[in-house]
């Protein structure tokens, strides 16, 4: 392992003014966000799709730090034949991949969840490496429902795989990006996503720990603490940026370089204003840079405006510049809507 450039490559992915797309949806992810446009998941839609957001000079160069991609879109050329991990690479930006296999069943807890991929994953760190990655992606998926939900078991095996897949991927000189998920699907108000959040993080820096990962060269993308979609009563962006940065300073070592938010459903504006609100009021608190790694929040518009129709283009990457920049000047603290 050589933490030197892993810890580059982490504090990389957090410089100031720029954040990740995550674009790393699976097949049956894709195939949803293209339903919700009209146009049918072929290889090809995917990959002029994804081509169209890589082109997007301004933001890849300016914006985007690094990109999470799918295993089918690291193997993918573009229409002339440029693989797309060159054009992101041309950007200035770096590439990453998704290495988990997904979120099953957990035996024993119904309800709950157990991400998988572990299995192989050593060979295939090593080939990714090879393909371009310089950093990797699992996500942990832990749903609040009730009292009973999440479980402790739940938990505890969940930051037990994210720690051994994190090991792994220092060992193939990957950045790790640890992503356990706090859904916001539920009616559950902001305190109980606090105290699940905290639970959350503090016993998956234990595992991290306990498996001797280096925090130097991890990422950590988690939830913000927001109210469940569907609580009568919803935290205002100046709760929702105090609460969350309460909450990491409870349980984020400072040795870490940095903190990418997934939008995990946000509008686009919302997972705007709620990391600017952070930057913008806590920054002296922070020890770690503080960014997005969005998917939803910074590809919605781009999907809307291209449509799967070529002549939409120019109003996709206008979409797509858009959000980027605004979501670049969050990460600043500078944003205003
Ligand atoms: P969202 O920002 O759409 O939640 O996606 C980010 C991601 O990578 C989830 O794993």
């Amino acid at each position: 392992m050589n933490l030197v450039e892993l810890n580059k490559i982490a504090n990389a992915l957090v410089a100031p003014g720029k954040g990740i797309l995550a674009a790393d949806e699976s097949s049956g992810t894709i195939k949803k966000r293209f339903d919700s446009i009209d146009v049918e998941s072929t290889e090809d839609a995917r990959r002029d799709y994804r081509e169209m957001l890589f082109r997007t000079t301004e933001a890849m160069e300016n914006h985007i730090s690094g990109v999470i991609l799918f295993d089918e879109t690291i193997r993918q050329n573009a229409k002339d034949g440029t693989p797309l991990v060159k054009l992101i690479q041309d950007a200035g930006s770096i590439p990453g991949i998704k290495v988990d296999k997904g979120a099953q069943d957990l035996a024993g807890a119904p309800g709950e969840k157990i991400t998988e991929g572990l299995d192989g994953l050593r060979a295939r760190l090593n080939e990714y490496y090879e393909l371009g990655a310089r950093f990797a992606k699992w996500r942990a998926v832990i749903d609040i429902a009730g009292n009973d939900i999440p479980s402790g078991y739940s938990i505890s095996t969940n930051a037990h795989a994210l720690a051994r897949y994190a090991a792994l991927c220092q060992e193939a000189n990957i950045v790790p990006i640890v992503e356990p998920e706090v859904l916001m699907d539920g009616d559950h108000d902001i305190d109980r996503c606090y105290e699940v959040t905290e639970f959350t993080l503090k016993t998956l820096f234990d595992e991290l720990y306990a498996q001797d990962v280096a925090l130097e060269g991890t990422v950590l993308k988690p939830n913000m603490v927001i109210s469940g979609k569907k609580c009568k009563e919803q935290a205002s962006v100046a709760e929702v940026a105090e609460m969350t940065v309460r909450c990491f300073r409870q349980s984020v070592p400072a040795a870490l370089p940095g903190i990418v938010f997934l939008s995990g459903g946000q509008s686009d504006v919302e997972a705007t204003a709620h990391l600017n609100a952070m930057n913008e009021q806590y920054s002296d608190q922070m020890p770690w840079g503080l960014s997005f790694s969005y998917g939803r929040a910074l590809q919605a518009a781009p999907l809307k405006a291209w449509s799967g129709k070529a002549e939409n283009v120019p109003a996709a990457q206008a979409a797509f510049n858009h959000r980027a920049k605004m979501n670049g000047l969050a990460q600043l603290g500078e944003w205003s809507d």
